[in-house]
C-alpha cells in the first residue's frame, strides 16, 4: 500500500509539473485529492490493516496529499498571477490618447427665443399662465365665441383654421388669444399674464409661413388701464429685445376682440428703413399685434367694463426671432438641419 500510495504521489507530481492552467490545476485536483479521487479510494482499503499498520499509512497518506495540495496551490497562485498580468497589460488605457468626441447639443433658437422674450416680460411684472390655461386643441367657444369674432369671420373658415374629427366644434387653435378667455373666467383683476405657445394655420407653407408656428399672448386687466400703459409695455419690451436703437411705430389696425387696435412695427433690420424686398419696400416690420380689450370681451367673462379695463398683445416667435438673427426662411426652424441650428 505504501507503494501505491508512493506511485500515485508520483505521478501527481508528474501531473502538476505538467499543468499549463489553472483549469488543468483544477482538473488535477478533482483527480487525485476530492472525495472521488484516488487517495480516498485508497484510504477506504485502511480499515483491513493492522492497528500500527493504519498508523503508519494513514499518516503516510496524509502528509502526500498535503504536499499535493501545498505544490497545487503554489502553482495556482502563479497561474492566477500571470493571467492577472497578462489581464492588465491588455486592458491597459493609455491617458495620453485623445478622448471620444461627444457632440454637444443645444437650445432650439425658438426655444431660446421664447425664453428671452418670457423674462423680459417677467421683469414687466407678467407671469405666465398654467398650461391647464392653454390649451392647443380648443373649442371654437375659447379660440372664436369668446373673442368677439363674429360665425362668418373669415378666419374661421376650413381655409385658415384646422377641424378636428373630434366635434365639430373642436379646433386646433389659431392664436393664443384663447387664453385669455381661460384666464379671466378662472380669475379675478388685477390680471398680468403672458401665454406662450404653439398655434396652427391652414396655410399654403413657403419661407414666410408655416401651418404652425408659435406665438405669446399677453393681458393686462386692472382699474384705470389704458393705451398709455400699454405703449409703454411694448414699448419697453421691443427696446430690451431689439436695442434701443430701432425705431418702432404704432398703426391703427383691427382685431375683433380689442378696440382700438394696433399693429407695431420695427424699423426694418435688413436695410435699416430705406426699403427692401424683406420689408416689400416700406422700411417697416410688423412685430406684433395689440389693444385695449374689447368691453364685450369683459362682458362675456363677467368682468365689468365700466369697472375694469385692460390691454392685449400677441406676438410671433418665429417673426421676432427672424428679426433678431436675419434668418429668412421660418422653414429653417422645423427641417432640423444641424447646419442652421448649430449657428446659435
Ligand atoms: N391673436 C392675434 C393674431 O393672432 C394677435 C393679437 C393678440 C392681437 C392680442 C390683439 C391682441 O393675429
Amino acid at each position: 500500500m505504501k507503494a501505491q500510495l508512493e506511485n500515485i504521489y508520483s505521478l501527481a507530481t508528474e501531473d502538476i509539473a505538467k499543468a499549463a492552467s489553472i483549469s488543468d490545476l483544477d482538473e488535477i485536483r478533482a483527480k487525485y485529492l476530492s472525495r472521488k479521487g484516488e487517495f480516498n479510494e485508497i484510504k477506504k482499503n485502511l480499515k483491513n490493516l493492522s492497528d500500527e499498520d493504519k498508523r503508519i499509512i494513514g499518516s503516510l497518506a496524509n502528509e502526500i496529499t498535503k504536499k499535493l495540495e501545498t505544490s497545487i496551490q503554489t502553482k495556482h497562485d502563479e497561474f492566477y498571477k500571470k493571467e492577472l498580468n497578462q489581464k492588465l497589460e491588455k486592458e491597459r488605457i493609455d491617458v495620453s490618447l485623445p478622448g471620444k468626441f461627444t457632440p454637444k447639443g443645444r437650445i432650439h433658437p425658438l426655444t431660446s427665443t421664447t425664453n428671452e422674450i418670457v423674462s423680459i416680460l417677467q421683469s414687466l411684472g407678467f407671469s405666465v399662465v398654467e398650461s391647464k390655461d392653454s390649451p392647443e386643441v380648443e373649442t371654437e367657444y375659447f379660440n372664436f365665441d369668446m373673442l368677439n369674432i363674429p360665425k362668418d369671420h373669415p378666419a374661421r373658415d376650413v381655409q385658415d383654421t384646422f377641424f378636428t374629427s373630434l366635434a365639430s366644434n373642436v379646433v386646433l387653435r389659431s392664436q393664443t388669444s384663447g387664453a385669455q378667455i381661460h384666464v379671466m373666467e378662472n380669475q379675478k383683476p388685477p390680471i398680468r399674464v403672458i401665454s406662450p405657445g404653439r398655434v396652427y394655420r391652414n396655410e399654403n407653407i413657403n419661407a414666410r409661413k408655416n401651418n404652425f408656428f408659435h406665438q405669446i399672448e399677453g393681458l393686462y386687466v386692472d382699474k384705470n388701464i389704458t393705451f398709455g400703459d400699454l405703449k409703454g409695455v411694448l414699448n419697453e419690451f421691443i427696446r430690451i429685445y431689439f436695442g434701443s436703437s430701432r425705431p418702432t411705430r404704432f398703426r391703427s389696425s383691427f382685431f375683433p376682440f380689442t378696440e382700438p387696435s394696433a399693429e407695431v412695427d420695427v424699423q426694418c433690420i435688413m436695410c435699416g428703413g430705406k426699403g427692401c424686398k424683406t420689408c416689400s419696400g416700406t422700411g417697416w416690420l410688423e412685430v406684433l399685434g395689440a389693444g385695449m380689450v374689447d368691453p364685450n370681451v369683459l362682458r362675456g367673462v363677467g368682468i365689468d367694463p365700466e369697472v375694469y379695463s385692460g390691454f392685449a398683445f400677441g406676438m410671433g416667435v418665429e417673426r421676432l426671432a427672424m428679426l433678431k438673427y436675419a434668418i429668412d426662411d421660418i422653414r429653417l426652424f422645423f427641417n432640423d438641419d444641424v447646419r442652421f441650428l448649430k449657428q446659435f
